[in-house]
Order: structure tokens, then sequence, then C-alpha cells
């Protein structure tokens, strides 16, 4: 069974999810309620009254805090209960959980721990999706009926894509021309494929023409709990990348929701025809095929025939190329024994 490091930045969401007002979402088995204070930084609380468990994100603001929705008790952002209808007394236990947000490059992040430790420098940097004039960022989202770590193997080993990605992205065998490399630099692991003199990729065409050749990229950057950046591009073969085209960039953030379920945030940024509404369309109905119709049945399909008590039992047969994934996996149970043991 799935469980979760406290000791990460989980992200919540994108930034306009707090636009029309709270956001109630579960986040590593807890129901946490967001909003946004009268100074614009972002609160999380655990979004059970402790009287008769109310969703708080059913109640009303008053200021900075939350009234619940049943019998009135009032939380401050903290989640010390600060007013009791019933009297002028505050109950001692009338006391929720909160978390540390942040928010940067347009995502919402929560720290899974204390939040007196919550280290905002830890944050993995997705700047490469943030708005930005001469960019557009198209953000999407989908909920994934697997554990978190289903969708890391999934991204972390892009040999998928000759398989998963036929109507997409399909890379016309050039991942099989490739070489694969993981590089673990201790909380943060990269999984890179370099294809040198391959037909230029699709996202690559413009600027180089169907069938020309080119030196290929894909790499995908890992950090706990599963939030994954990639950057691909193509050059001509032998030129330095700096002399090629690398497309904007993809953020693919993963957040596990209950030990078997998980939100699966994306992002993708061009820097061409940033004003064309028709890309635009093209590329989310693309998307949304690559990881509705593509991913997430295939993920979901193989957690459903696991048919063992958890991943390992299962014993998965290692093929090289999964090395990303199992990795990321023993660096989750590695924080979780550090945390477990300091208590
Ligand atoms: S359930 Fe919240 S005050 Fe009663
Ligand atoms: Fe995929």
């Amino acid at each position: 069974m799935s469980t979760f490091p406290k000791n990460c930045w989980y992200m919540a969401g994108w930034s306009e999810a707090l636009e029309e007002g709270m956001l109630s979402r579960r986040i590593a088995d807890r129901p946490t309620v967001f909003y946004r204070k009268q100074d614009g930084s972002v609160a999380a609380l655990y979004d059970r009254c402790p009287h008769r468990f109310a969703p708080l994100s059913k109640g009303e603001r008053d200021g900075d805090c939350l009234v619940c929705p049943y019998h009135g008790l009032t939380f401050d952002p903290d989640g010390q209960c600060v007013r009791n209808p019933f009297s002028d007394k505050i109950p001692a236990a009338a006391h929720i959980a909160s978390w540390a947000c942040e928010e940067r490059d347009g995502i919402i992040w929560m720290w899974g721990g204390d939040p007196t430790e919550a280290d905002a420098s830890k944050i993995p940097d997705f700047d490469v999706v943030r708005d930005q004039p001469g960019r557009k960022v198209l953000r999407g989202y989908t909920h994934v009926k697997a554990p978190y770590e289903y969708c890391t193997d999934n991204l972390l080993d892009l040999s998928h894509i000759e398989f998963v990605h036929r109507g997409t992205f399909a890379g016309e065998g050039v991942i099989f021309a490739g070489e694969h490399s993981v590089i673990d630099e201790g909380e943060t692991l990269h999984s890179n494929w370099w294809m040198p003199n391959v037909p230029a990729p699709s996202a690559c065409r413009p600027p180089y023409e169907q069938g020309q050749p080119t030196d290929h990229w894909l790499e995908m950057r890992w950090n706990a709990p599963a939030s994954m950046k990639l950057m691909l591009g193509a050059t001509l073969p032998g030129k330095p990348r700096e002399e090629g085209y690398e497309v904007g960039g993809q953020a693919h953030i993963v957040t596990p929701e209950t030990a078997t379920t998980c939100h699966y945030f994306t992002a993708n940024a061009r820097h061409h025809e940033v004003d064309n509404v028709e890309m635009d369309a093209f590329l989310t109905q693309l998307f949304d095929h690559a990881f509705n119709v593509e991913d997430k049945p295939i993920i979901e399909a193989s957690f459903a025939n696991l048919e063992a008590e958890d991943f390992w039992a299962g014993k998965p047969l290692s093929l090289g190329v999964d090395q990303g994934g199992t990795r990321a996996r023993r660096k989750i149970e590695a924080m979780m024994k550090v945390e477990a043991s300091d208590g």
C-alpha cells in the first residue's frame, strides 16, 4: 500500500484554483481546505471541524478565518478556534491542523510536515511554466485511480512513448536509437534521453522539417513526492544544443490524494505563436488525448492488475530503462524511514 512522506512540498493546485474562493482537496489522505488570506497569501487547514466533522470548506469566510457551516465555530489560519457561539470559553481541543503554503510559478505548494520546518528554498523550480510575456502556458489536471508512484514510473521511463503514445508523440522508433541515463543528485533525480541523428521530433517541427536529421533530447527532472519537469529539444547533428531549438518545457506534477489515487497536474509552455488560439486548441486536444486517453488508462489498468499486496510484492521485472522510477521509489522509502525514526 502506498504511503506518503511528510517533509516535502506537495502541489495543491494551480494558482487560478483559488480565484473563485476556497479549494477543498484531499492531499496525502488528509482533507484540506485552501484559501487566500486578505494579504494574498494562501492558508491551508484540515477540512474537518473537530465538533461534528463538518467540512469547513462549505462554510463562510470571516476575514482570514473560516466559520464552520454547522454550528459556527470559527478557526483562524493557524487552525486555532477563535470563536465559540455558545460560550466565551474556547474548548481546549478546538484546534485543527494547518500547513504552510507558498505560491510560485503559478503553483500553490503545501509543506506536508510541521509548518515551522517548511523551507521554501526546497520548492522545485518550475519557472519554465510561469506566465510571462512572450510565453503561452496551457495548464491541465486529471485525476488518476492509481498510487502516485505509478505516474512517476510512467514519467521517468519515457520509453513508453513508443508504445502508449502512438496517437500523439510516438517517436517513430527514435527512443530505441537513444541513450538513457539516470543521474542521482540526492534530493533530485534526472532521467535523460539523448537521441543522436534521428528524424526531427514533431515538437521541433518547425523549425526543423519532417525527416530532417537532428540530435534530440528529452530530460525529466524529479523531486519528491512526484514533481517532474520535462525539457525537450533538438539541434542539427553535432551542433551545440544552444544552437538548436528547445520547446518551452513541461510540468508533470503528481500529488497523492489517497493511497490508491492521485492528482496529476500538467503544464506546457511555448514561445512561438503565443497568440494563436487555434494552436491552443490543437495542443489542448493533443495533451488531453496523450494524458487522458493514452497514459491514464494504462497506468490505472496496470495498478488494477497488480494482484499483490503492494508494488514490490508483485515482483516487478526490471528492464533497466525503468531505473528512474525505481530510484524515486527508493528515495521516498528512505525519506519515510527517516521521518519514522525522527518520530
Ligand atoms: S460541526 Fe463545526 S461547529 Fe459543529
Ligand atoms: Fe506518457
